[in-house]
């Protein structure tokens, strides 16, 4: 089975093929998600609220996220497998290389996540420089949920949408190699996909992103309060693996995100 690299991610936008991607935090949802045709697998740090039941991702610590992600790359075979650095462990360059470093030899992670843009540019070329790839976080970043009052849209003002595509432009120079890009309007999702290089995951995006990625426990329609961008794609289908295979079969098509899922 040919292993999906951050080459071929980049491939896929060049030649305009949309990138299907999905949360996962152990090794059973892992091998249904590598079944179903995913293209890149995130350890998100939303295990958090969805596995451990906080209310926000800010609790979670670098040994849950290597725990986490030793499952899902013993399960993994062929998906690129994402890791997300936990608030407060990448503070400064020095504290970022640490503990990048342990999610990729500890954890098995290929790449890492990190939200932030103009802050963040320091972090970024330090991890670059020593190989450790990089997968920049924009638009709503969930770590900061108490500074922001909440998890809300961002980007909407010309003044917001600016710095936004600004910092996106920043990170891309800085080395990331991917971006996530959560609940924006879906003009800036475009704009922002259009004016970068490499591949733009949206969630609440919109559908001219690059590729999307959701929550696996959203997918299956377990969310107690659907976020606008949420499709439970687990109804009309028999299985979870039928409800992924679904998912992936939406985002290649472009069916998923459809207006409803989608931020003006
Ligand atoms: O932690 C996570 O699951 C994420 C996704 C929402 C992109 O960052």
């Amino acid at each position: 089975m040919k292993q999906i690299s951050i080459v071929d991610l980049q491939t896929m936008k060049d030649e305009a093929v949309k990138i299907a991607t999905l949360t996962s935090y152990d090794a059973s949802f892992t091998k249904a998600a590598e079944k179903a045709g995913i293209d890149m697998l995130l350890v998100g740090d939303s295990l958090g609220m969805v596995i451990q039941g906080h209310e926000s991702t800010l609790p979670v610590t670098i040994d849950e996220m290597i725990y986490h992600s030793r499952a899902v790359a013993r399960a993994r075979k062929r998906c690129l497998l994402v890791v997300d650095m936990p608030f407060m462990s990448y503070t400064t360059p020095d504290i970022a290389l640490k503990n990048a470093g342990r999610l990729m030899k500890e954890g098995g992670a290929h790449m890492v996540k990190l939200e932030g843009g103009a802050s963040q540019v320091d972090k970024i070329k330090v991890l670059t420089e020593n190989a450790l790839p990089v997968c920049a976080h924009l638009g709503l970043q969930p770590q900061s949920y108490y500074k922001l009052g909440g998890y809300k849209v961002q980007g909407r003002s010309k003044g917001d949408a600016k710095r936004i595509k600004r910092d996106a432009l920043l990170v891309e120079a800085a080395g990331a190699q991917l971006l996530v890009l959560e609940c924006v309007p879906a003009s800036l999702g475009k704009e922002i996909s259009q004016a970068l290089k490499i591949p733009v995951i949206g969630i609440g995006a919109g559908a001219d992103c690059d590729g999307q990625i959701l929550v696996l426990h959203d997918l299956l329609g377990m969310a107690e309060h659907p976020a606008r961008f949420v499709a439970d794609f687990l109804i009309g289908t028999g299985s979870i693996l039928q409800a992924i295979e679904s998912y992936v079969n939406a985002v290649k098509t472009g069916d998923y995100p459809a207006l409803e899922h989608t931020f003006a």
